[in-house]
């Protein structure tokens, strides 16, 4: 079966990146949520953007704001910026956990803050993915953490397919949903690394990545995305 994965929560009806999307994204069953982590002053925070502006009351760039004060604004519905620890102890070993690494720096300590908590048996390792579009830092973090799962982003179909993330001992290529194509899902199977789509919400685009044969989805909409996936896969094996 396809995986659902809740895109930044389940930021379709709840906002995105915090712990009421995490919530209820967990309420649904997902296969796992998918989170933007960026550095902060003193620690590592849950949002998409750099800057505070689009998601938030408040102004400026997050890496120059405390935890304290990222979890003083008002990023949706009254709820504060969460820490990576907060996610860690909302999730729990209840789900899939992919940190998608937006700008984070010292990518020691994250190693640590992963390794602390993978040893105090707050998450477990099989949990976690760790994805970006920097495919450097992912070669970096592969050997800081050999047992970790890295799924390599992209929005490009390259010239040698899935090539890339075979070198960099991937586990997952997280794909943009229109730069999907057959030869590309079939290359990424045959050497063993599994295929996500971001971010599909549409009915037509679910069917249109599962005709191309992906293994996960990212969806906004988890609960809707589910549904739409058991429904497709009744009609095909009726
Ligand atoms: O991780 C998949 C997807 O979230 C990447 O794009 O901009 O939504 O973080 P973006
Ligand atoms: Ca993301």
């Amino acid at each position: 079966m396809t995986l659902v994965f809740a895109h930044r929560g389940a930021s379709g009806n709840h906002p995105e990146n915090s712990l009421s999307a995490i919530s209820a994204a967990l309420d649904v069953d997902v296969d796992g949520i998918e989170l933007d982590v960026q550095s902060c002053r003193d620690d590592y925070a849950i949002i998409h953007d750099t800057w505070l502006d689009r998601t938030t009351n408040g102004r400026g760039m997050v890496r120059h704001a405390s935890r304290e004060e990222l979890n003083a604004l008002n990023a949706g519905n009254g709820e504060g910026i969460p820490t990576l620890q907060d996610v860690f102890n909302l999730i729990g070993t209840n789900t899939t956990i992919n940190l998608e690494l937006k700008h984070t720096y010292c990518l020691d300590k994250f190693v640590q803050y992963i390794e602390k908590n993978v040893n105090a048996g707050i998450v477990e390792r099989s949990q976690i993915i760790l994805s970006s579009f920097d495919h450097h830092q992912l070669v970096w973090l592969k050997q800081k953490l050999p047992w970790v799962k890295i799924g390599t982003l992209t929005a490009s179909i390259p010239l040698n397919y899935a090539e890339f993330a075979q070198q960099l001992h991937a586990y997952s290529i997280h794909m943009d949903k229109n730069f999907i194509n057959h030869e590309f899902v079939l290359d990424a199977k045959q050497r063993g690394l599994n295929v996500y789509a971001y971010t599909v919400d549409k009915q037509k685009d679910i069917e249109l990545v599962l005709d191309m044969g992906v293994d996960g989805i990212f969806s906004n909409y988890p609960c809707h995305a589910k549904m739409a996936i058991n429904k497709l896969s009744e009609t095909k094996g009726a």
